[in-house]
């Protein structure tokens, strides 16, 4: 099924596409996704569909994390907040690998099924898999009333609005959103204090204002776009928290502009694909502050000595990287675990700008539908 954007009751408003209206709108949809979730007094997220209480939560000692696509790719930051927050293990699945394998899970597991249409047949059919064989299943969806909200048992709406554009920009910052609450309110079952859990609040309330921030590198990402828009090869780089949102980085540049873009975790360059590293093929480092920057610098090191051209998505004042990268696309600084909402920006605006520099239909790009209801 495929939406029809000349037919859809969304304004454009003074935006030239969908894509970059659904990117501006972030501040505003993340207002949404965390409306009403967070609760001060108890130090943690609330949530009014889960349909489970915290005693069967206690009981959960597995989480599986099931999607497709970009939706694949908040599942995996939502693996390193759950399990660095709240200290249960989670596996993350392609959804049109889980419906046909059969996995030993036992009955402590709990599957998340991450959508945004909430129509994806692979994601719909993993979910119906493991419902049948007996886990409690969950949602974390964005369009109300959709086939996988309603079979699931239950979950969280993002409550984002109508994503048109078929690369997906304000869903995802919202899945990444709701997953650090998911994080919290499991986190706060287990091990993490009031103080902390109180912490966390406090830097969650400040994502939309970061958010809006990071939406001003929008002339800075079209120059760069201006630059390297006639390349054929790109790398994302990134690690830890960041390491997500360099797949998704290079997601976005593929799906829009048709360029070929790969994204790995910076220290597995050594290891196979520095080989493609030349003087044509710009790597994007993803690189905030964060424990990991040092061993992140290291790895640009060895791009930069192979002639690679290097651009940067760093914290606003960090000077040092505008002395090794070729460019720089600066964002506020925020806790790492925040890191893949801010971050996601500035690539979302650069995959935009050098598939309009190269004259594509950035809403309806080639051989790709906003939903993919077919096997
Ligand atoms: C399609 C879209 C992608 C999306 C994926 C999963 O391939 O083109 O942008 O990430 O489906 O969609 P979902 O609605 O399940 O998140």
């Amino acid at each position: 099924k495929e939406l029809d954007v000349e037919s859809n009751q969304v304004e454009l408003k003074d935006y030239d596409h969908y894509m970059l209206k659904e990117i501006f709108e972030q501040p505003e949809s993340l207002r949404n996704t965390m409306r009403g979730r967070l609760s001060e007094d108890m130090a943690t997220a609330v949530f009014g569909g889960l349909n489970l209480t915290p005693q069967d939560l206690l009981k959960v000692k597995r989480i599986v994390f099931t999607a497709c696509g970009t939706s694949w790719h908040s599942a995996m930051v939502g693996e390193y907040l759950i399990e660095e927050i709240a200290q249960i293990p989670v596996e993350v699945e392609y959804a049109s690998e889980l419906r046909y394998r059969n996995p030993p899970m036992d009955e402590s597991t709990l599957i998340f099924a991450i959508t945004q249409s909430g129509e994806t047949a692979d994601t719909l059919a993993a979910l119906r898999e493991m419902k049948r064989k007996g886990h409690p299943t969950m949602a974390i969806c964005n369009v109300v009333g959709s086939s996988i909200a309603q079979e699931a048992d239950g979950g969280i709406y993002l409550h984002a609005g109508p994503e048109i554009g078929v690369a997906s920009t304000k869903a995802y910052s919202s899945q990444c959103l709701a997953l650090t609450l998911l994080a919290l309110y499991l986190g706060r079952l287990r091990h993490l204090s009031y103080n902390k859990g109180r912490a966390m609040i406090e830097r969650i309330k400040e994502v939309p204002d970061l958010v809006e921030k990071a939406l001003e590198s929008n002339t800075k990402c079209r120059e760069v776009a201006e630059k390297y828009k006639d390349c054929n090869n790109f790398l994302y780089l990134g690690r830890h928290y960041n390491f997500p949102t360099a797949l998704e980085g290079a997601l976005k540049l593929k799906e829009i502009s048709y360029i070929h873009a790969e994204g790995y975790p910076a220290a597995e360059m050594k290891h196979g694909p520095i080989a493609l590293v030349d003087e044509q093929t710009p790597s994007v480092f993803v690189m905030p502050h964060g424990f990991i920057y040092e061993k992140v610098m290291s790895n640009l090191e060895e791009i930069k000595a192979r002639g690679g051209p290097v651009i940067a998505i760093a914290a606003e004042g960090d000077e040092r990287i505008a002395e090794v990268a070729d460019d720089v696309i600066y964002i506020p600084q925020t806790v790492e675990y925040l890191q893949p909402i801010v971050s996601a920006i500035p690539l979302q605006l650069l995959s935009y700008h050098i598939a309009v520099l190269r004259g594509c239909d950035v809403d309806k790009p080639r051989n790709l539908a906003k939903s993919v209801t077919v096997e």
